[in-house]
């Protein structure tokens, strides 16, 4: 592999916690926020193996809350790069939540958060481009692009106009010809 790319398993984490009684609201499950905490680590980890540099979190994407998670469970989070831009990188976030004892465990969370590579300045730096290899990992690869428009757009970073991959979502084309 060239010194300006990298695969995904180069920066894949996995990261496993245990939820302990600080850790929860007054209904004994997880906090929200706790939660979020561990994915913003496991995510910002990733980027920073896939850059080699200080990272920042640029934006989280939306992440709804489907299952509680209970006192003692074990959470296990694991991250990748799905693409890397100019300085920016989308990292995807899955969420494991497991009852040891009831041998039980269940996927809980997904999300995308994206990261910039930062000098020590905190001005945004180039990032190795990331090569995708499998179904799986040239699907998140190929939706990045879209997921990076949607973002851009809703940060008032992009005009709706530009958003070449999202043309057919707003229909932008059938939009100017009803004008
Ligand atoms: C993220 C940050 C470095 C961007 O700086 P900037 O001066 O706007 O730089 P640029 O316009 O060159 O953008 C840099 C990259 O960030 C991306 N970016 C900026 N805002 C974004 C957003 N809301 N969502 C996704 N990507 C974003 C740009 O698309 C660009 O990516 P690219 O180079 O891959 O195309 C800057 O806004 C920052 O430092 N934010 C605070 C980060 C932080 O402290 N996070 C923790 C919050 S408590």
């Amino acid at each position: 592999m060239e010194m300006n790319k990298k695969l995904v398993k180069e920066s894949e984490v996995i990261m496993t916690e245990m939820v302990l009684p600080n850790d929860t609201n007054t209904l004994n499950n997880l906090m929200g926020g706790k939660l979020m905490h561990w994915m913003d680590v496991v995510a910002a980890i990733a980027a920073q193996r896939h850059s080699n540099s200080i990272v920042v979190t640029a934006s989280v994407d939306n992440i709804s809350f489907k299952n509680p998670i209970a006192l003692g469970n074990v959470v296990t989070l694991r991250s990748q790069v799905t693409r890397a831009f100019s300085t920016s990188m989308e990292v995807y976030i899955e969420v494991f939540a497991e009852d040891i004892p009831a041998n039980k465990k269940y996927a809980s969370h997904k999300a995308f958060f994206t990261f910039v590579a930062v000098d020590q300045q905190g001005m945004p730096i180039k990032v190795p481009e990331l090569v995708p290899n499998g179904k799986k990992e040239e699907e998140l690869y190929a939706g990045a692009l879209r997921r990076r428009q949607l973002r851009l757009i809703l940060a008032n970073r992009m005009d709706p106009q530009d958003a070449t991959e999202l043309k057919s979502l707003f229909d932008l084309d059938g939009v100017s010809k009803k004008q």
